[in-house]
């Protein structure tokens, strides 16, 4: 069976990717250094410890699987945190991918899916964002992510790194099966901090802005469920396996939701009161990302099926309440 190597395979993405690997008849092989991750979120294959910045072990890893492709996820992805702390955003995400690309170009293994980030985009309130919109990270989580780019577009000149790189919006919801879900820690994402607020576990919600020139004066996010994300993973595996060269995909649904909508639809869904406050603004928040998935769905045959706010509050909420979730 081929192997395919999955960097942050431990995490909430990755892990995700793993079942959907797994069930593409390949053995994904997790790189992860666990710190964000979880040992026992690896279920679908081997777990490989290790840093991205240990190019030694990187390279021992792909002597040992020889994977036919990489899949990137491993990153820090906090963008208050990048705000904060920039360097340790340029250092793990760009040097450690940087590590990845160079071990990855050595193996000979030239079959690179990237996770990257509507973040690049910056803010470009009122337009429905496509590939081709100009790229304007607004801090150094979008930025390292763009730089990251465009080191794969130079090891394609240099040797024949082949990319697909997938630009994400709001990554919600769980497996439904509750096999996987989303746990950070700290958690600092809407959708699981609501569910938290919900559970008791935290006393209230605090709303992030709520003069911001929208509807309801709430940020807009364009949310996609997290299995239709990773099943955007293997189309985009399979597009290089076919030999069909480098793209850049973003991946949304075109439809936005407010922080207030998205507060609605979980009272629905779970039936339960959201118990919320209405606070400043957070630094680095755009105010509206919305994208098209033309390309993705018209070149990949991408369907995002399942990314309704029911469905990805109700599976979110699922896990939840599976007991996988306390750890
Ligand atoms: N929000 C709140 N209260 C909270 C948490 C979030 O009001 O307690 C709001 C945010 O201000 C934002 C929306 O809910 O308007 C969604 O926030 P998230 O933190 O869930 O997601 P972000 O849009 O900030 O971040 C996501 C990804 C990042 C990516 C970013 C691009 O998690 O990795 O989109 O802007 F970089």
């Amino acid at each position: 069976m081929e192997h395919v190597l999955v960097t942050g395979g431990a995490g909430y993405i990755g892990s995700h990717a793993c079942k959907v690997l797994k069930a593409a008849g390949y053995v994904p092989v997790t790189y992860d250094n666990l710190s964000t991750g979880w040992a026992d979120a690896v279920k679908f294959g081997p777990l490989e410890q290790g840093d991205l910045a240990d190019r030694a072990r990187l390279d021992a890893v792909f002597a040992t699987y020889a994977p036919v492709a990489v899949m990137h996820f491993a990153a820090f992805s906090q963008v208050g945190e990048a705000m904060r702390e920039p360097g340790k955003y340029w250092r793990n995400n760009l040097c450690g991918s940087l590590s990845l690309i160079e071990a990855a170009a050595a193996a000979g293994c030239l079959n690179f899916v990237f996770s990257s980030t509507c973040a690049t985009y910056g803010d470009q309130d009122g337009v429905v964002l496509d590939e081709d919109s100009a790229q304007m990270p607004l801090n150094a989580y979008g930025a390292s992510k763009r730089a990251i780019e465009n080191v794969l577009t130079d090891f394609e000149a240099s040797d024949g790194l082949k990319s697909v790189i997938f630009r994400y919006f709001n990554v919600a919801g769980a497996d439904p099966e509750a096999e996987v879900g989303e746990f950070h820690q700290p958690e600092t994402h809407l959708i699981p901090l609501m569910l938290d607020t919900i559970e008791g576990k935290r006393p209230a919600l605090t709303i992030f802005g709520t003069d911001y020139d929208t509807p309801d004066g709430t940020c807009i996010r364009d949310y996609v469920h997290v299995m239709d994300l990773v099943e955007a993973h293997v189309l985009g595996l399979k597009w290089l396996m076919d030999g069909k060269g480098s793209r850049v995909f973003n991946l949304g649904t075109g439809k936005g939701f407010s922080v207030r909508e998205v507060i609605e639809h979980s009272r629905a869904v779970t039936n339960m009161a959201v118990p919320y406050e209405e606070g400043p603004r957070r630094p680095g928040d755009a105010v509206r990302l919305v994208s098209g998935s033309e390309r993705a769905e018209t070149e990949l045959g991408w369907r995002p099926a399942r990314s309704t706010l029911e469905a990805m509050i109700g599976d979110a909420w699922r896990w939840h309440r599976s007991g996988h979730y306390e750890r």
